[in-house]
């Protein structure tokens, strides 16, 4: 759900002289730090830090003293943090966090190794198996000194700096490293950062916005992979580096002219700098090695891998239960259901319109989808509408104010913004009765008859239209203007489609799709009626000015950060609003999101102990995994998008909310049945799989189209095929924190040619997909890794690909075929019938896929349980674990766990057998062509352990 962003531009007044240090906004002559006093301790060291001399409050105060803790944690993982010894600053709280208690290890275990210079203080992180320097502080010395990075700004030394409102530390990086993450972004550059001359500048402040390119988005996420290739290409490494921080920053990735080094520099507007160091060394390992710390993903229930389909514009009970009826007479598999805020009364959270999603509408109909074996999903919204008066009885509100739970001005009174109810309140997740009271309303909700399976948690940045504060109760305008939201008379979404073609859509400029008139320049689609929002007089007379905290310039800090917004209270709730324990707004916005996520996760699970809390959200910060999924914003139904969708899934494998997924077809604008075909055969091999639409624009379920639903339901027969292996890379997810979806290179990655991939991308060791990600084409170019020792098959036919070593291979594509590959080697347990729902793929018998290698071995595991319940306090549930290894012509299937797998393996496919099998007959059949074995009629009981034999 996009956002109103009609007057936001407003520019804010000059902030008042505050009561600290004149910023000079020059970091050169910042004098650096001396080590002394240090301290060997089991697992690390200690010491302390001493400013080397004249303050330079280049943007704030430098703070004189700091303690620096290193600990080497895991023979892995290795922390430096570095934090001012008063312990003023702003630090993560940790209780929040899903976080190891008091692992340490010691430095002799480690393969990192930490290195430092006293005076002026530096650090440099080591790889003590190579002598690799990993991360590097001191200063390098460059040609010239660089004067500008991308914005101007001076990057004219490597000062280390450690003032209250600016933290600055850099590192030499090999030139043209290869650095992944530090989003959520959408970088033009692809899943590889751009760390050219004028290479990167990324900035962490969440912010709800049309997912512009190479801006801060909905989420903060400071961590990187980078990957290091040796010239030879005969070994690499990999590394992961964390900065454990939620202040708003910005982040510099650049090679300096004529430097044979490149840059990666932090610049954070407050809090301590918190790095933990991941050895890897294969880019798996330093991805898990980053779960590990940050909390592995949360279980996800197996329904939720179906697919799921939402829009924006659903307008009542009918048009929602009218989808699920069109999906099912085409024969398209829905699994869950999903409603937008037109469900809500007075677009308030916990509502439903009485006239248009009657409760005892909504009722029988998701009790329909139950007994379908189908799931609803409706949406939650981050702010709380406020109360137009007494007699407005909307208790979320009035509970919430009884139990102190919402977000404050700096004097104590309730902070107001506005959102799609008009002017709301904005819980504040770290007050004490705050998870209790959002739990009960949750609770109310679904026994009032919105008996959810999961929830979607919206504009969490937080979102809000003024410009900071709107006011405050009794001191509200009650001036306000109707916001045309798109689809209304006046705001049609009126763009054709990217992929118009006038000579096949009709010269009228009409488009019909199956025979009806479906989208025209003048369609008007049935509007509902405005609603009230402030006026923008209301909107600026903002309430800065008033700080609880006298010393930093909570307004606007003195170092600006490039928040694609500006100031940073535009569009969010005012950076000196204030939470409980005396947090600010500027120290804790990028937590919004995840504090929602954390809460509400805990209150669905004290709700319902046995049961997975499903969740997907949009703002997210490092640990959002563990309690939710997300899906990349509110994207747009342009090519491009479809493109930058595998980046996105990418870099949330590396961020460790692997349940991750666009809007396919595209969110905002008009699709077109070429892209959606594309997009609905892309999708079906990401992990959160959900079509969704803006409001007004052309209808864009898969059923619309023939093709579509034709490209739909082979994808979906493939994915629901597949959801064994999608399963048990979840379940390898939530125990070992293994990323399920795979750049190329994480599983080769000594091949030097797979650094920039993406567009294509890996399911788990095994799965090769190659989607067709631009228009007008019937093949597309993919890379084969393995460099010629790799033998894959064809999904679909079980072909060998004659693919050339190294680069590029040519595959036919014809619209509504994804090329999809398995990797020799592979033994994948496989649902062989795939049925309209989850419940019924699962219901019929499992199918194995033997693909050999050239020894003519295949290997494979799976986990089974029940797939909707939640682990006990032990932390496990009744599963199955089973291994399938196959050498000589022989499957042996071993298994432990006490859960009971109800159906068998029907059919044994094994794939590279050069010798017909001894025994052939009905059962047993023999292709030479394609050396396949085919076993039928069986019956293996996955309780046991069993052995097969062809040969
Ligand atoms: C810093 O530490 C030194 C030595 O312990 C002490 O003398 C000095 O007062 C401290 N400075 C501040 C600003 O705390
Ligand atoms: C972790 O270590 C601290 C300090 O030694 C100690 O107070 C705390 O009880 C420990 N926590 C756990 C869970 O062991
Ligand atoms: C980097 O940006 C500057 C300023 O816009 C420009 O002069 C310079 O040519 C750019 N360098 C490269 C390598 O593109
Ligand atoms: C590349 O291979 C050569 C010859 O084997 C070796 O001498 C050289 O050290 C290797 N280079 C790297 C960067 O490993
Ligand atoms: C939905 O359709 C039923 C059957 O036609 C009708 O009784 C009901 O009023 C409709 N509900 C709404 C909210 O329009």
């Amino acid at each position: 759900m996009f956002t109103v962003s009609a007057g936001l531009a407003l520019l804010l007044g000059a902030a008042p002289l505050l009561a600290h240090a004149q910023s000079s906004g020059n970091v050169s002559s910042c004098p650096g730090y001396t080590l002394d006093g240090l301290q060997e301790t089991a697992s690390g060291l200690l010491a302390q830090l001493s400013l080397a001399g004249k303050p330079c409050n280049a943007f704030g105060t430098d703070i004189a003293n700091l303690t620096l803790a290193v600990t080497y944690e895991t023979p892995d993982r290795l922390r430096v943090l570095i934090a001012d010894a008063a312990g003023a600053q702003f630090m993560l709280p940790e209780a929040y966090f899903p976080r190891p208690t008091n692992e340490t290890s010691t430095e002799d275990a480690s393969d990192l190794v930490f290195n430092y210079d006293a005076q002026p203080f530096a650090f440099w992180v080591s790889r003590r198996s190579t002598g690799d320097v990993l991360f590097d502080t001191r200063l390098v010395s460059l040609p010239a000194a660089p004067t500008t990075a991308l914005d101007g700004t001076p990057l004219d030394s490597f000062a280390f700096v450690f003032e209250d409102q600016y933290l600055q530390l850099t590192s030499s990086l090999p030139r043209d490293a290869n650095v992944y993450g530090l989003g959520e972004v959408i970088a033009t550059s692809g899943f590889r950062r751009d760390i050219a001359e004028n290479g990167t500048l990324q900035t962490w402040w969440a912010r709800d916005v049309t997912d512009p390119t190479n801006e801060n988005i909905y989420g903060a996420h400071p961590v990187y992979l980078e990957h290091r290739v040796d010239t030879n290409g005969t070994a690499s490494a990999a590394h992961a580096v964390f900065l454990s921080s939620a202040a708003g920053a910005d982040v510099v990735l650049t090679t300096p002219a004529g430097a044979n080094a490149s840059l990666v520099q932090y610049r954070m507007l407050g809090g301590v700098l918190d790095f933990y160091f991941f050895a890897g060394p294969t880019p798996v390992a330093a991805v898990a090695q980053y779960g590990a710390l940050v909390g592995t993903p949360a279980w996800v229930p197996y329904w939720a891998f179906g697919f799921h389909l939402c829009r924006w514009g659903y307008l009542d009970v009918n048009e929602t239960r009218e989808q699920v009826a069109n999906m099912r007479a085409a024969g398209v598999p829905l699994e869950v259901m999903w409603n937008d805020i037109d469900m809500y009364h007075a677009r308030r959270d916990f509502t439903t319109d009485p006239t248009s999603f009657p409760i005892d509408e909504m009722r029988t109909f998701i009790e329909e989808l139950a007994a379908n074996g189908q799931h609803y999903i409706p949406i939650v919204d981050a702010a709380i509408g406020h109360t137009a008066n007494d007699t407005d009885n909307y208790f979320p509100f009035i509970s919430g104010i009884e139990k102190n739970v919402f977000v404050t001005n700096p004097d104590n009174t309730t902070y107001i913004g506005q959102v799609w109810p008009g002017y709301t309140v904005f819980p504040d997740w770290f007050a004490p009765n705050t998870e209790g009271w959002w739990g009960e309303a949750i609770t109310n909700w679904s026994d009032s008859g919105i008996e959810f399976s999961g929830l979607w948690l919206d504009m969490n940045e937080a979102s809000s239209f003024c410009v900071g504060s709107c006011g405050t109760t009794g001191n509200l305008s009650d001036t306000t203007t109707p916001v045309s939201l798109p689809g209304d008379p006046g705001n049609l979404v009126t763009d054709y489609p990217e992929g118009y073609n006038s000579a096949i859509w009709g010269p009228s400029g009409n488009i019909t799709i199956n025979g009806t008139l479906t989208f025209g320049n003048d369609t008007v689609v049935a509007s509902s009626a405005g609603f009230a929002v402030p006026d923008d007089e209301l909107a600026a007379s903002t309430q800065f000015g008033k700080r609880a905290d006298t010393l930093r310039n909570l307004n606007v800090p003195p170092y600006t950060i490039h928040n694609g917004f500006g100031d940073l209270s535009v569009h969010t709730i005012a950076t000196n609003a204030t939470h409980a324990n005396g947090f600010v707004e500027l120290d804790v916005h990028n937590l919004f999101g995840y504090m929602e996520e954390r809460t509400t996760h805990l209150a669905l699970l004290k709700n319902q102990p046995d049961r997975r809390p499903f969740l997907i959200s949009r703002s997210t910060f490092p640990s959002t995994g563990h309690w939710s999924g997300h899906w990349l914003g509110d994207n747009f139904s342009k090519w491009a998008y479809l493109r930058y969708s595998i980046q996105g899934v990418l870099q949330f494998q590396l961020y460790q909310i692997p349940m991750v997924g666009a809007d396919t077809c595209g969110f905002i604008g008009n699709t077109d049945e070429e892209l959606c075909n594309r997009w609905m055969s892309l999708s079906a091999f990401v992990p959160f799989y959900r079509n969704h639409n803006q409001r007004g624009a052309l209808s864009q379920e898969p059923y619309r189209w023939d093709s579509v639903a034709e490209a739909t339901r082979a994808a979906i027969a493939v994915r629901y095929a597949l959801l064994p292996y999608w399963y048990t890379l979840f379940a390898n997810a939530s125990t070992l924190a293994t990323p399920p979806v795979r750049a190329l290179f994480w599983n080769f990655p000594d091949e030097a040619e797979l650094l920039g991939v993406d567009l294509q991308f890996m399911i788990g060791d095994n799965v090769l997909v190659t989607p067709v990600t631009a228009p007008n084409v019937s093949n597309v170019d993919g890379i084969f890794p393995g460099r010629g020792n790799v033998v894959w098959r064809d999904w679909y036919t079980h072909e060998i690909v004659n693919a050339t070593a190294g680069t590029n291979t040519t595959l036919d594509a014809p619209l509504g075929h994804i090329p999809v590959h398995i990797r020799d080697g592979a033994a994948l347990l496989l649902h062989i019938q795939p049925g309209y729902t989850t419940n019924e793929t699962r219901a019929a018998p499992y199918a194995l896929l033997l693909a050999l290698d050239g020894t003519g071995a295949a290997f494979g595991n799976a986990y089974i349980d029940d797939g909707v319940s939640n682990p006990g306090v032990d932390g496990t549930i009744a599963n199955r674990s089973l291994t399938f290894t196959v050498g000589n012509g022989t499957l042996s299937v071993r298994g432990a766990g006490e859960f009971k797998v109800l159906q068998p393996v029907a059919r044994v496919t094994v794939l590279g057998v050069s010798t017909p099998p001894t025994n052939v007959s009905e059962n047993v059949t023999y292709e030479a062509d394609l050396g396949r074995v085919n076993i039928t009629g069986l019956a293996l009981d996955l309780n046991e352990d069993t052995t097969l034999s062809w040969a």
